[in-house]
């Protein structure tokens, strides 16, 4: 029997679209693959922890819903919830992990617990439920805090950051994201689940979903109300969520097991991405305080442009984020607005 995309026969690809799960659907990026999938044929099981939370809604709205779309009421601490989801799929992109926007209190129960036992808890439903491929949504941030790494030596796919220091510095997100990460690679390689590790760095770009708004589309909006809080003018990987969209479903379809992804922009310089946003769009008040940060990191994302990744402009994802933003309220003058902690400086973040 001839094998096509994801592993699957020949026969059953003619016979029934393609199914997968994406796990917290209606999350900033996970909707945006979402009606990727739809658009490219794929019947699509979302999670969603409330499918009766109208901030869920919109995703029944997306093209083909009606037809191709299922959504899973999931929580990814509560194993059988997942395996109902997982069922009839032959993958899953596993997006729903907290993106904390304030300083936590309890980082155990707030950050780790949901994103590492979540993940050995999506790990073991792909197995339970014949899955075939998982990718993983990690971050850039499992790659960068790494203090070990020789000076002057570009960043790549084999740069893992020191969960110690992480864990010293008390930057949770990243820990947690280091750690989910090991216990796939580990597992995908002793269970055979084709596991792809994919590590996209800051994402901004149009928000499908227009009640909440997501940790890093805070950050941008941030910058562009201004307010308080100081930030730092380091270099940041940023990259469109249309094209982390697009990466995730070529990797899907083209990478292979145990394989590691870096993927965004070359590094925008903070005080330039100002610079872009005031030319565009003159009158806004702009966030002021910024440090300068004598710190740079140099990042190759040349092993998923060369499957045939192809990003858009900065500019692009600057106008389109910042239309999005106005058309759903978000940049109103009276809403108060802080910087998400993890983006404070560290020596003003209380
Ligand atoms: N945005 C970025 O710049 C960026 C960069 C690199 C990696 N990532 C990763 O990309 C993924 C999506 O992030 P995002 O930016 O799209 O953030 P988001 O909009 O906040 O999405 C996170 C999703 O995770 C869900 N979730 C959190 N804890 C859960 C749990 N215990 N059970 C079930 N669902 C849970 C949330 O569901 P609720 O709506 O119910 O809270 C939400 O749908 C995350 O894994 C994040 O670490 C994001």
């Amino acid at each position: 029997m001839g094998q096509a995309a994801g592993g699957r026969s020949m026969e059953s690809l003619m016979s029934s679209p393609p199914r997968v799960c994406v796990t917290g659907g209606g999350g900033f990026i996970a909707s945006w693959l979402v009606k990727l999938l739809l658009s490219r044929g794929y019947a699509v099981h979302a999670t969603v922890r409330d499918p009766c939370d109208p901030k869920n809604a919109f995703l029944e709205q997306l093209d083909g819903a009606a037809e191709n779309l299922r959504l899973f009421k999931a929580d990814m601490l509560d194993y059988a919830t997942l395996t109902a989801a997982f069922a009839g799929c032959e993958g899953v992109f596993h997006a729903a992990s907290p993106v904390p926007d304030g300083k936590l209190v309890d980082p155990e129960k707030e950050m780790m617990v949901p994103a590492i036992e979540g993940t050995r808890n999506v790990l073991k439903a792909c197995s339970a439920t014949n899955v075939q491929k998982l990718i993983q949504v990690s971050s850039v941030l499992a790659a960068l805090f790494n203090p070990g790494w020789p000076q002057g030596k570009v960043r790549d796919e084999s740069s893992w950051s020191d969960k110690e220091f992480c864990r010293e510095n008390e930057i949770w997100y990243a820990l947690a994201k280091t750690e989910a990460e090991e216990i796939a690679l580990e597992y995908g390689k002793k269970s055979g689940l084709h596991v792809i590790r994919f590590c996209p760095g800051v994402v901004f770009g149009p928000l499908l979903q227009h009640t909440v708004l997501n940790t890093t589309s805070k950050v941008l909006v941030y910058i562009l109300k201004g307010g308080p809080d100081t930030m730092n003018n380091k270099s940041w990987p940023i990259v469109d969520v249309r094209d982390v969209a697009d990466a995730m479903l070529l990797l899907y379809n083209k990478a292979g097991s145990s394989e590691r992804y870096l993927c965004s922009l070359d590094l925008v310089d903070m005080k330039h991405l100002l610079e872009i946003l005031k030319s565009m769009y003159p009158n806004y008040n702009y966030a002021d305080k910024m440090v300068d940060m004598d710190y740079r990191i140099e990042m190759t994302t040349d092993k998923i442009k060369n499957l045939g990744w192809k990003p858009r402009k900065l500019e692009e994802t600057l106008a389109d984020s910042v239309e999005s933003y106005k058309e759903a309220g978000f940049l109103q003058a009276s809403e108060p607005c802080r910087l998400p902690f993890m983006f404070l400086v560290p020596a003003v973040q209380q």
